[in-house]
């Protein structure tokens, strides 16, 4: 199936929260409808918010990028989600792909920059796509980072 993932608009908002709340559990819902609301391009950082829509514009993924508590060039990956009805078909990884690029020629200017994210059951899909267990949290949730280098 063709897909394509373009930056959330007002009327996504809903739509994104419920793809997080199916892939995640109902209790996320109400954090991803804030978080994905959050629309600050008018600042120097603003988060990048992502779906994923099939050819008749259903939102089927999901994928945040903000900074993180290390600074501008190291960006923060949360709520990368797929319906479960999608899974297994590639749309996962490429959010992460997307985000990724969209990050480092919109607000790196091409240069090298890193992503970070903590995650629970998937270290295994992270570490085959470039991301490297760096630490533990309190909870034992490895802290994985990922480097991009320039662009030539
Ligand atoms: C993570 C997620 C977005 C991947 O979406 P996807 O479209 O199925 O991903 P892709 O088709 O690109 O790749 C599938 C990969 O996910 C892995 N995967 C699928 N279900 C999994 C599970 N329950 N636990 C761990 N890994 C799983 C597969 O092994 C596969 O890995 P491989 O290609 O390296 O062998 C999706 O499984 C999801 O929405 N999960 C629930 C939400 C979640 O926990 N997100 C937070 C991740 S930190």
């Amino acid at each position: 199936m063709n897909y394509k993932i373009e930056i959330v608009t007002k009327q996504d908002i809903k739509a994104a929260a419920d793809v997080c709340a199916r892939s995640l559990g109902e209790d996320n819902r109400a954090c991803a409808e804030i978080d994905f609301a959050l629309h600050l391009t008018d600042t120097p950082y603003p988060p990048l918010n992502l779906v994923a829509k099939t050819a008749d514009g259903l939102v089927v993924g999901t994928i945040q990028s903000c900074i993180s508590y290390f600074g501008p060039k190291v960006r923060g990956i949360a709520w990368l989600c797929v319906h479960p009805d999608y899974h297994q078909q590639g749309l996962g990884e490429a959010l992460l792909k997307y985000c990724e690029n969209f990050c480092q020629k919109k607000f790196w200017n091409n240069e090298a920059g890193s992503f970070v994210l903590i995650t629970k059951n998937y270290e295994d899909f992270y570490s085959k796509r470039g991301y490297k267990t760096v630490a533990k949290d309190w909870c034992e949730k490895p802290l994985m980072m990922k480097n991009i280098p320039t662009k030539s």
